[in-house]
């Protein structure tokens, strides 16, 4: 892991950002370089939508207006970063417990960067711990499920989302088609997000300053 590329993604990231844009904000120590970044530029945009309450606390500490993304509209640009990332710019996300946001702001937007060091780098998805938010209730059954099809499942004791929800990090998975697992693992009632970046990958992947 490597501080310096994380600094270096989140500065590149600034290249995409558009005059008088309302811009998608990810999660993580990633995210917190682009923040800073953009913070530079706040008067040439309208502000952002943030994927959570740590990432809305530093835009708030930079005076950068953050939008309900109700009112925004379409957004034109995504920044996030990654836990994993395949050569496909499909993704695994949600170390930080921040996923189902950020999948929402994903889907919203025209454009999503993804901004990584090369740890994240992987060829195939799943040595990183799959995180899926689950209804609380749900817990136990999905739980379950999740042991049918191979996994490991680990309650992340003690966290609780922004959403009020559990998380449930899944161990044991070589994720060959992350696609069809996404799409699976939807069905399930009690899961509210998987932590699977694959139907709607990154369009834009930066590794350090460089693209990938
Ligand atoms: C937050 O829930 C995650 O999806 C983050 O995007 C991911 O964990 C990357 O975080 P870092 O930039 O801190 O590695």
């Amino acid at each position: 892991m490597s501080n310096d590329e994380k600094r270096l993604a989140g500065e590149a990231a600034i290249q995409y950002v558009e005059d008088g844009a309302i811009v998608g904000v990810g999660t993580g120590s990633t995210v917190a370089f682009f923040i800073d970044a953009l913070a530079g530029i706040k008067d040439r945009i309208q502000g952002v939508v943030s994927s959570s309450e740590q990432s809305t606390a530093q835009l708030k500490k930079h005076g950068i207006p953050v939008f309900d993304l109700n009112a925004s509209g379409p957004l034109t640009l995504y920044v996030d970063g990654a836990d994993e990332c395949d050569p496909h710019k499909r993704l695994i996300k949600g170390g930080g417990a921040a996923l189902t946001r950020e999948k929402i702001i994903a889907e919203a937007a025209q454009k999503f960067v993804c901004i990584i060091d090369s740890s994240k780098r992987v060829n195939l998805l799943g040595k990183f711990p799959l995180p899926i938010e689950v209804i609380p209730m749900a817990r136990s059954l999905v739980g379950r499920e999740i042991v049918k099809r191979g996994g490991n499942p680990v309650w992340r004791d003690g966290v609780v989302t922004d959403n009020g929800n559990w998380v449930i990090d899944v161990h044991g998975w070589q994720i060959a088609d992350p696609v069809a697992l996404e799409v699976e693992l939807n069905q399930i009632p009690g899961i509210v997000t998987v932590g699977l970046f694959a139907r709607r990958p990154a369009d834009v992947v930066l590794i350090g300053d460089k693209l990938m």
